[in-house]
């Protein structure tokens, strides 16, 4: 047996405010004058003075507004290292992601793409990348996705949408201000807090558990039923709660891996664009025979924050297009693994994940 050597977060702020304390914390971490930091910010947050006057932009420093309305590509990575290194003379002192799990995914791809050769794609998989990245600092919007503590960054490409896995894609450093997620809307709220509770029960429930990640899921998942079924939270604590469930399911996927409804939601996503966070709650609501108890109080938390999930996707779709969405699935080997363990071929077929896609 041989065991993961894994890397960290190095550095990691929490705090209601501690937003401010960004200039603070970069600063120092400039290396010179001509080298600007990236702001990557999603758009929602164009001309909310709240959030974009306490962005320290000083000399080359440049803020690139970014849409989260799509999954982010390959594609979209390559352009942006582009652009960034036509407008400027020198590379980056770092890149700044803030926003939600794409943002946060774009900052740690463009990061490694800053100082890695050829196009994101080549990346796609798991320890392709050779050079350490620049500098990248990552700030949770929204809390849910894990992004902010993960190995990885998934993105979109021509093929695949699969993740950027390697030892140079965590952050160097987090800000979590759970304060800035104070105006997500509900029903994003509930998808993306979502993401979260779905890591801990495909993680707890994976044949890849050790105690390493059991302990961080049974934590997220305790803060998840605290905050998505108890009624006795402030809005301060739930979204403080709902940052570190976050953190901590994301840790816990990290020494184990998520499952089906992951999977599932990755074939989803690349044929339709359905946006992570929704795509896995449509995914995961017929999941039962798999998570029978997590799909239980995932129903209840459901009606109890009466989200009607979209019905009918998967209608009209031709036989390619499920093929597609059924090869993307299936070659996300190590997630079926974790779910059914090592002969999961033999329990799982195409046929099964077309009736499946065919409820959705
Ligand atoms: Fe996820």
């Amino acid at each position: 047996m041989n065991y993961k050597n894994y890397p960290m977060v190095s550095r990691v702020v929490f705090g209601r405010n501690s937003f401010d304390q960004m200039g603070d914390i970069i600063e120092p971490k400039r290396l010179n004058t001509r080298a600007p930091f990236i702001f990557l910010v999603d758009d929602v947050f164009k001309g909310n003075v709240w959030v974009t006057s306490r962005i320290p932009l000083a000399y080359e420093d440049e803020l690139i507004y970014v849409s989260a309305d799509e999954e982010p590509k390959t594609s979209q990575v390559d352009e942006l290292v582009e652009q960034i290194i036509l407008t400027h003379k020198d590379r980056p002192s770092g890149i700044i992601g803030i926003g939600g799990g794409t943002l946060l995914d774009l900052a740690k791809a463009v990061a490694i793409m800053l100082t890695n050769e050829g196009e994101a794609k080549d990346y796609q998989g798991w320890d392709l990348v050779k050079r350490p990245a620049i500098y990248h600092v990552g700030i949770p919007t929204i809390s849910g996705t894990g992004a902010e503590v993960s190995r990885t960054t998934v993105l979109t490409g021509p093929d695949k949408k699969l993740g950027i896995n390697s030892d140079y894609t965590p952050f160097d450093q987090v800000i979590l201000d759970p304060e800035l997620t104070k105006d997500v809307p509900k029903d994003q709220w509930f998808y993306t807090g979502m993401d979260c509770y779905i890591h801990c029960i495909e993680s707890l429930n994976g044949t890849y558990l050790n105690e390493f990640s059991k302990t961080y899921g049974e934590k997220a998942f305790e803060l998840c039923k605290t905050i998505f079924l108890d009624n006795n939270l402030s809005e301060e604590e739930s979204q403080d709660k709902l940052m570190m469930a976050s953190w901590h399911g994301g840790m816990s996927i990290a020494y184990s891996q998520v499952g089906i409804a992951h999977a599932m939601s990755y074939g989803l996503s690349y044929v339709l664009g359905t946006k992570h966070g929704i795509g896995n709650c449509i995914v995961f609501d017929h999941l039962e025979e798999f998570y029978p108890e997590g799909i239980k109080l995932f129903k209840e938390m459901k009606k109890k924050h009466q989200i009607s999930l979209p019905q009918g996707l998967c209608s009209d779709l031709e036989d390619y297009e499920f093929s597609t969405m059924i090869d993307v699935a299936l070659a996300l080997e190590p997630l079926w693994e974790n779910a059914l363990g090592k002969h999961w071929k033999q329990k799982i077929t195409k046929d099964k994940l077309k009736a499946l896609y065919q409820k959705m």
